[in-house]
């Protein structure tokens, strides 16, 4: 059996990710798919551990790498390879995207590095898709309600990230769908649900 979707979501804070990742799985499974809904960072039983000390601990940008990149590898291993194999969708609040854009155009680190470390840490898996909910960023700031250290970044750190996520999706465009996160839930979601009905019919 071939193995089933793996859908990434991305996008700054306060972009709206996590609400349409909960809509979308709830909408799959509604029409009978079995899908399983994680995130990262705190995906894997390590992660719960690391998720605190990720959002909350200052950490030299190399340690902050080297956490997210465990926490990476045992939630690919251990939760969503073994789901996917069983014929059930991942959709993932967050993926190895998040460590490119963040710790790569974020914080200043190699992306070639970074690159090579999270083909370590997923396993070589890719998502069949990646949703990146696009908007400016002080409109997306403006909604983010998760005091964490990377909100309290500058604007110009989140403007690299927002940045960094349409290079990454122009240099991929067959896995990247890009939505307009300031158009309404129902019509993101909408579109949403034709994408997913055309790459996965
Ligand atoms: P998340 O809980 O998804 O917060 P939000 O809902 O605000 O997006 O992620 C927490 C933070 O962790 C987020 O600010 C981005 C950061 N992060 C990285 O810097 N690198 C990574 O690889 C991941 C997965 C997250």
């Amino acid at each position: 059996m071939p193995r089933a979707p793996f859908i990434t979501f991305e996008g700054v804070e306060g972009a709206g990710k996590t609400t349409l990742a909960r809509r979308l799985v709830e909408w799959l499974s509604g029409q009978g798919v079995p899908v399983l809904l994680t995130r990262e960072p705190g995906g894997s039983e390590l992660g719960k551990h690391l998720r605190p000390l990720i959002l909350h601990q200052p950490l030299d940008a190399y340690a902050e790498l080297f956490l997210l990149l465990a926490d990476r590898r045992q939630h690919t291993l251990q939760v969503i390879e073994p789901a996917l194999q069983q014929g059930t969708w991942v959709v993932s609040d967050r993926y190895a995207d998040s460590t490119l854009v963040y710790q790569g155009y974020g914080r200043g680190l190699s992306l070639e590095l970074v690159r090579q470390l999270n083909a370590i840490a997923t396993n070589g898996l890719q998502p069949d898709l990646t949703v990146l909910i696009d908007l400016p960023v002080e409109d997306a700031l403006a909604r983010a309600n998760d005091p964490n250290r990377f909100e309290a970044e500058t604007i110009e750190f989140h403007q690299r990230i927002r940045t960094g996520y349409l290079q990454e999706a122009a240099i991929a465009p067959e896995r990247y769908a890009i939505l307009d996160g300031q158009a309404t839930p129902e019509t993101i979601l909408e579109r949403l649900q034709a994408i997913i009905r055309e790459r996965f019919p």
